[in-house]
C-alpha cells in the first residue's frame, strides 16, 4: 500500500476533527454520497434566522481521511458566516486551508463542500427562501437521486440503474425502483429520497414505488 502524500494539517484535522456529531434539533440538514467512492457526509446546521447566520455546524462523515479533515476545516469555516457567506465556501479553499490534498482526493474535499451548500439549500428549501422557482423536472429529481446511495454496492441509485421511472405531475413525484418492496434497504432508500424530494418547493407529494 503506498502512502499518501497528507499534509501535518490534514493529520492533525483527521486526528482532532472540530464539529463532529450531529445536531439533535437542527435547522436544517444533508446527506450527500459521492458518486465517485461511495462515501457519505451528512451536516446540520443551526441558523441565526434574523441574520440568515449560521449559529452552529455539525457534520459526521462516513469518508476517508481527507474527507474528515475537509469536514473539519469547513465547518470551521463556515460557522458565524451567512448562508451566502458558506455557499461560497470553495473545496480548493478548504484544501488550501488544509495546506493542500493529494489530487486523486479531489472528490473527497468536494464531497464535503457539497454537503454544506446542501445541508444551506435545504434549510432555504425549509423556510421558503429559494430564489429561483424553477418547476421541478424529472430531470432534477434525476439530479437528487444521484446523490442517494444503493447501500447494496456503496454507489448511487442513477449509476447502479436502480431508478427504472420518474414521473413529474402537478405537484406529485412519482419514483419507481427496480427493487422488491420487501428488500431490506428497501425502508432506508424511500427515506433517503424523501429526504431529497420533499423539501423542493411544488413537490407536494411524493410516491416510491417498487417493482416486486
Ligand atoms: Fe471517499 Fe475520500 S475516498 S471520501
Amino acid at each position: 500500500m503506498t502512502m499518501l502524500p497528507y499534509s501535518e494539517l490534514v493529520m492533525e484535522h483527521f486526528r482532532h476533527p472540530r464539529n463532529v456529531g450531529r445536531i439533535e434539533d437542527a435547522d436544517a440538514k444533508s446527506v450527500e454520497g459521492s458518486p465517485a467512492c461511495g462515501d457519505m457526509v451528512a451536516v446540520y446546521l443551526k441558523v441565526d434566522p434574523e441574520e440568515l447566520r449560521i449559529t452552529d455546524i455539525k457534520f459526521e462523515s462516513y469518508g476517508c481521511a481527507s474527507n474528515i479533515a475537509t469536514g473539519s476545516i469547513i465547518t470551521e469555516l463556515a460557522k458565524g458566516k451567512t448562508l451566502e457567506e458558506a455557499r461560497q465556501i470553495t473545496w480548493k479553499q478548504a484544501s488550501e486551508a488544509l495546506g493542500g490534498l493529494p489530487p486523486i482526493k479531489t472528490h473527497c474535499s468536494v464531497l464535503a463542500v457539497d454537503g454544506l451548500r446542501a445541508a444551506i439549500q435545504n434549510y432555504e428549501e425549509r423556510h421558503g427562501l429559494v430564489k429561483e422557482r424553477v418547476p421541478t423536472t424529472v430531470e432534477e429529481v434525476r439530479r437528487r437521486l444521484k446523490h442517494v446511495m444503493n447501500p447494496v454496492v456503496g454507489l448511487d441509485l442513477v449509476r447502479t440503474k436502480l431508478v427504472k421511472d420518474i414521473e413529474v405531475a402537478e405537484g406529485t413525484v412519482r419514483v419507481v425502483l427496480d427493487l422488491p418492496a420487501d428488500h431490506q434497504f428497501a425502508n432506508a432508500i424511500r427515506e433517503d429520497i424523501r429526504e431529497k424530494i420533499e423539501p423542493l418547493w411544488d413537490v407536494n407529494e411524493l410516491i416510491v414505488e417498487f417493482t416486486e
